[in-house]
């Protein structure tokens, strides 16, 4: 039987930071992920960092090559009826800004610092279940280099998304959930080329919502809304770009870069709650806890949060034996969850397509209106946007 203080499930931005706060106190823990270590730093997910969330990776000392390469926003563009409005995020916020950097150059980073510390980190384990989680003595059992084994913890962090195996180790009826779908996916592409607009686009457009984003100076990140059951195989690069360019199409002289498509995909876009966030001696963190749909940019932020408030709670705990802070885990982090659904909400309904109301894309549209025209409505989206801030409601 090994041993640690907190076994941590899953390898994602939740996972990686939650090991590395734990061990600048002094607590010691083991990551444990199904995925190969090459898997969770090529996979293209997130790309928008709120302003707290990227001073917390220079805090916990990994966000030099952030700083280095990450680009800092001071605005995004909404594009409706074919004219830009900027939101100017950090004259609105006292100067807060947000910084696009992948998520998988963030996992880079973070695995990279773990390794370089002797951070306990297992790659590719396999038959991950969990026990005895209502007790002082929980396990985790797994399989790894074709060894069966036990490892004993205090604490287990379920850092494991939201397909793992912890939020579905909790006994049935302990925990209540609370989703909503949404009748659309996002599909999204990777392009090398050069983004034709420095700052991000929203763009609202009758055929759907489309968003331009980047990952460099050189790459591209595009997204369009689809139909909820709709494949990758069915979209030719040709029906890409020109539904792209339809969407984000806009007066004057502006035309989107094309350029090879380098990776693509179509991500189902839900908000899920699970509440409370614990079971016994079992944390969810992040994407094992809730989902966000994309539109506001939240989620890694959201789990980045998450982390710090556990983090806190663990040293209190094993510092000072106080429990109170682990106890009112769920309670603190779903302030801020909450607040992000119903953000990531609004901000959802105010681009997408949604069925073919024409009252409802009237309001839709005296809604961007206002947004864009009162100083009141820009400022709730900029700081929304650019996250409130770590311990603001969490
Ligand atoms: P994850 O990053 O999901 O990490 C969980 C880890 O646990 C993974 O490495 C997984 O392999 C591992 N794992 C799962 N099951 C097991 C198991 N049984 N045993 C061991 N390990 C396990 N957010 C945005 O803001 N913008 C976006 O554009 C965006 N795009 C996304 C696209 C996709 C396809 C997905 C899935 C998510 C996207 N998100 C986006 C959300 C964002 O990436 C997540 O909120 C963020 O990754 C949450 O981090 P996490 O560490 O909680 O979970
Ligand atoms: C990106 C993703 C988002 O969901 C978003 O709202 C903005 C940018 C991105 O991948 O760059």
């Amino acid at each position: 039987m090994l041993k640690t203080q907190v076994g941590i499930i899953g390898a994602g931005p939740s996972g990686l930071i939650l090991a590395r706060m734990l061990a600048q106190q002094g607590i010691e823990s083991v990551i444990l992920e199904s995925q190969s270590r090459a898997h969770c730093e090529q996979r293209a997910r997130a790309g928008v960092l709120e302003h707290d969330a990227a001073n917390l990776l220079d805090e916990i000392g990994v966000g030099e090559r952030m700083r280095r390469e990450g680009l800092v926003h001071r605005g995004i563009f909404l594009r409706f009826d074919g004219c830009d409005h900027r939101i100017d995020m950090a004259e609105l916020t006292g100067g807060r800004t947000i910084t696009v950097y992948g998520q998988h150059e963030v996992i880079k980073d973070l695995i990279a610092a773990a390794i370089a510390d002797g951070q306990a980190l297992h790659f590719d384990v396999a038959d991950v279940s969990l026990n005895d989680i209502d007790s002082d003595a929980p396990t985790i059992q797994y399989r790894h280099e074709g060894e069966l084994r036990v490892l004993q913890c205090d604490v287990i962090a379920g850092c494991d998304g939201f397909h793992g195996v912890c939020r579905p180790s909790i006994p049935d009826g302990a925990i209540r959930s609370f989703a909503r779908s949404y009748p659309f996916a996002w599909l999204g592409i990777l392009s090398a080329s050069a983004p034709a607009s420095a700052e991000l686009v929203y763009a609202r457009h009758e055929r759907g919502f489309a968003l331009q984003s980047m990952r460099s100076p050189e790459v591209t990140r595009l997204y369009i809304q689809v139909p909820p059951d709709d494949t990758i195989d069915h979209w030719s690069d040709d029906q890409i770009w020109s539904e792209l360019n339809t969407r984000l199409a806009v007066d004057g002289d502006w035309s989107l870069n094309r350029g090879p498509i380098v990776q693509r995909g179509i991500t189902p876009m839900r908000s899920f709650v699970a509440d409370p966030m614990q079971f016994g001696r079992l944390f969810l963190v992040g994407d094992a806890a809730h989902i966000v749909p994309p539109t506001g940019a939240k989620g890694m932020n959201l789990a980045i949060a998450d982390v710090r408030v556990l983090a806190a709670a663990l040293g209190a705990f094993y510092t000072k034996g106080d429990m109170r802070p682990l106890d009112t885990y769920s309670a603190t982090c779903l302030r801020r969850v909450w607040n992000v659904q119903r953000f990531s909400a609004w901000m959802t309904q105010l681009l997408h397509r949604i069925g073919d109301d024409p009252f409802a894309a009237r309001v839709q549209r005296a809604e961007l209106e206002y947004v864009t025209s009162s100083r009141a409505a820009a400022t709730a989206l900029a700081e929304n946007y650019v996250g409130l801030p770590f311990g603001a409601l969490a």
